[in-house]
Formats: structure tokens, sequence, C-alpha cells
């Protein structure tokens, strides 16, 4: 199982993740990417079917702004 959410602080925007993973990224107004299964608050497991495009996308960020892990995040 694999949860996964975006430090939007982190993130410029850049696109690869949408493009990469578009079943599980998409962006806000301001181009800032979050988690679109669960509104970025990382507890949708995510299906397996997107598992590859996942690890792609969390690798192919320039800002390591992606998490991947392998419980659901902490609720803060
Ligand atoms: Fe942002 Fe990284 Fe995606 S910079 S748009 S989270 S690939």
């Amino acid at each position: 199982c694999y949860y996964t959410k975006v430090d939007k602080s982190l993130c410029i925007a850049c696109g690869s993740c949408g493009a990469l993973a578009p079943d599980i990224y998409d962006y806000d107004d301001e181009g800032l990417a979050y988690n679109a299964l669960d509104n970025n608050s990382g507890q949708a497991n995510i299906p397996t079917l997107f598992e590859d495009d996942l690890i792609d996308a969390r690798e192919a960020c320039p800002t390591e702004a992606i998490t991947v892990q392998q419980t659901p995040f902490d609720l803060s």
C-alpha cells in the first residue's frame, strides 16, 4: 500500500507530477500540486494500477515536494 502527499511549500509548479501521474496529482489555482484522490490528506490508498506512475512522479519532482509512504499520513 502507498499513500502520498505534496508539500506545497516546496512545490515550484513544475508540472511533472501531473504529467506522469494524472490520476493522482492535480494542480490548484496557483499551479501547485496536490493529491486529488484525497485532497492531499494522504489518507487514500493509491490504487495498484497507479503505483508505477506514483513512483515515477516522486522521482521526477525537482524539489522533492512529493512524499510517499506505506501508511496513511498523520492528520495534522
Ligand atoms: Fe510541484 Fe514537484 Fe509536482 S514541483 S508540480 S510537486 S513534480
